[in-house]
Parts: C-alpha cells; structure tokens; sequence
C-alpha cells in the first residue's frame, strides 16, 4: 500500500512507539489522526508534525467507538488503523489487584477488538484498508510476572492472526505485530521484574523508532506478521526451544528489595 495521502489512525499516539509511529507515517507522506487521552502530549506532538496531523483526546475503552471513529473520519476514511494504546503492570499475579488486571484486558484486549469492529467493516465496504494489531513477543513466549498482560497480549495475536486469514481476498489486511523489549522504560521494568543480574535483563532491547519503520514497511509490503527486534523471531519458529531457554533463563520472580514479587511476598506473609 502506498502511504503517500493516506489516512493513519493511531492509537496510543501521545507517547512511546505510538508517538514513533505517528511521526513515522507523517514523514512517509500520510495524514495521521493521533488517539489518546493525555492532551498536552498529543497537542505537542501536532504542534512539531504541522499539516496532515490532527490528535483525538480519547480513552479507548470509553464511550461509544463508532461515535468517535466518526470523528476521526471527518477527515477522510481510515485507511490504516493502528490499535497500539496498551499498559503493562506487571508483578506477581498471586498479590496484585485483579482490578488493575481486569484493565490491562480492557485496554489491551477488549478495546482493541471493539475498536476493529466497528473499522473493519467500514474498510471491507471499501474493499480496501489495514487494521494493525501491537501484540508483544509475550504472546508468544509469556514471561513470569505478567500473567494479565500475556493474558490480554496472548487474545489479542490470536485475534488478529484469526481475522488476518478470515479476511484473505477482501483488499483488508491484518498485521500482528509482536514486539520484544523497546527502549521506553521496557529496560528498567525488566530489571525491577528479574533483576539487573538475570538473563532477561540481557536481552536486546529495540528503539521505538526502528520498529515504527519496520511497521510502516510491513504494511506497505502487505505482511501479516512482524517480530521485532528480530532476535525474537525464533519466539515463533520454535517456540518449544525459546520456552526451554526462558523457563532457565527466568525460572521465577527473585525477591528483589522494595519489590513485591512472589517471593518475597510469600516469605513475608509466612513470617507475618
Ligand atoms: N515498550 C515495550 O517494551 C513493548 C513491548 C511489547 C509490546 N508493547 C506494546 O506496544 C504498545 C505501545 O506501548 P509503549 O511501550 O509505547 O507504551 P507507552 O509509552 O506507555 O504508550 C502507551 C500509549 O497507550 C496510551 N493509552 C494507554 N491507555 C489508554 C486508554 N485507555 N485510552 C487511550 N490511550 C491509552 C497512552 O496514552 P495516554 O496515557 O495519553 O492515554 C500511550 O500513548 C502497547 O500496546 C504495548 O503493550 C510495548
């Protein structure tokens, strides 16, 4: 697909590898439509991108989507749709709120899909579109300490890989987008998570910008699948090995101080 004129829909957009990936299309020569619900943020980014960039303040989980996709085509129809906007908030599932993972499902898995309900219609009546769907390589390898993440992530790529063959010969494509660790605060939280000595705190990690190029190209080429970086691809080509080597390389939380892991919680509990 050929971006130039096009219109991007992007949610997610006023930070991160939603804010990479809307100066991205912008330089490519598209229209983008930026979504997200800290204004400040979305108003600087329109501010630096100039013409062809408009931002919608928006929880995707609120209100009615077919409402507010009717504002954003006000300035054309969409022909690339970007369901990115996600939170992780990982931790040991045994001691965190299950209402702070009942949103990581709102947020990751069931707005996305609503949001793709009420797009793919539209683009099928026009014969014509891309729906892009940011999962995680946690999908495909789900680590310890984001079992609601996984969980959402995990629905999400079984979505989108199911709608990407349902729709083959429409002109609509779906791209799954599986990244590993980005550069924003992805580092940081691994370390909390595992510690700085551990395996994963080793992995490679990828910058936003990078992995919004390989986006744009994917969709451009008509993919249906992108791993980034690509030392995670072997996540889905073998996926009994990398399960192997994540289970040794990450066989449970450590108890770190100041974090509450599984461990540490238990012992403190016992003790208590
Ligand atoms: N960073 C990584 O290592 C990594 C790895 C694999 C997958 N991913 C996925 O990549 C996507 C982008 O993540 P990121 O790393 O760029 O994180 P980020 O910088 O925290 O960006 C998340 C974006 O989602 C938006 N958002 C969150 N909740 C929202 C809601 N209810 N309604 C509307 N927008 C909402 C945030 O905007 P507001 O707060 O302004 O609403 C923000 O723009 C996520 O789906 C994430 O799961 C990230």
């Amino acid at each position: 697909m050929n971006i130039d004129n096009k219109h991007v829909v992007i949610t997610g957009a006023s930070s991160g590898i939603g804010a990479a990936l809307a100066r991205e299309f912008h330089r490519a020569g598209a229209c983008v439509t930026l979504v997200a619900r800290r204004e400040p943020l979305l108003a600087a980014l329109t501010d630096e991108l100039g013409k062809g960039s408009r931002y919608l303040v928006r929880d995707v989980t609120a209100g009615d989507p077919e409402e507010w996709l009717g504002d954003a085509e006000s300035s054309g129809p969409i022909d690339v749709f970007v369901n990115n906007a996600g939170i992780n908030e990982p931790g040991p599932f045994a001691f965190l709120d299950p209402r702070v993972g009942k949103r990581t499902i709102e947020v990751d898995l069931l707005a996305p899909l609503a949001l793709a309900g009420v797009v793919v219609p539209r683009m099928l009546a026009r014969r014509a579109g891309v729906l892009v769907n940011v999962s995680s390589v946690a999908a495909l390898v789900p680590p310890a300490g984001m079992t609601w993440y996984a969980a959402a992530k995990g629905g999400l790529a079984g979505f989108s890989e199911c709608l990407a063959a349902e729709l083959t010969g429409t002109g609509v494509e779906v791209l799954t987008v599986y990244p590993g660790p980005i550069d924003n605060g992805a580092p940081q939280a691994t370390y909390d998570l595992y510690g700085r000595a551990s395996v994963a705190a080793r992995l490679p990690v990828g910058k936003a910008a990078a992995l919004a190029k390989q986006i744009r190209l994917a969709v451009l080429r008509r993919r249906r699948r992108l791993i980034y970086p690509r030392f995670y691809a072997p996540a889905r080509w073998l996926p009994s090995l990398v399960r192997w080597l994540v289970d040794r390389g990450t066989p449970g939380l450590p108890a770190l101080p100041g974090v509450r892991t599984t461990r540490s919680l238990i012992a403190s509990r016992k003790e208590g």
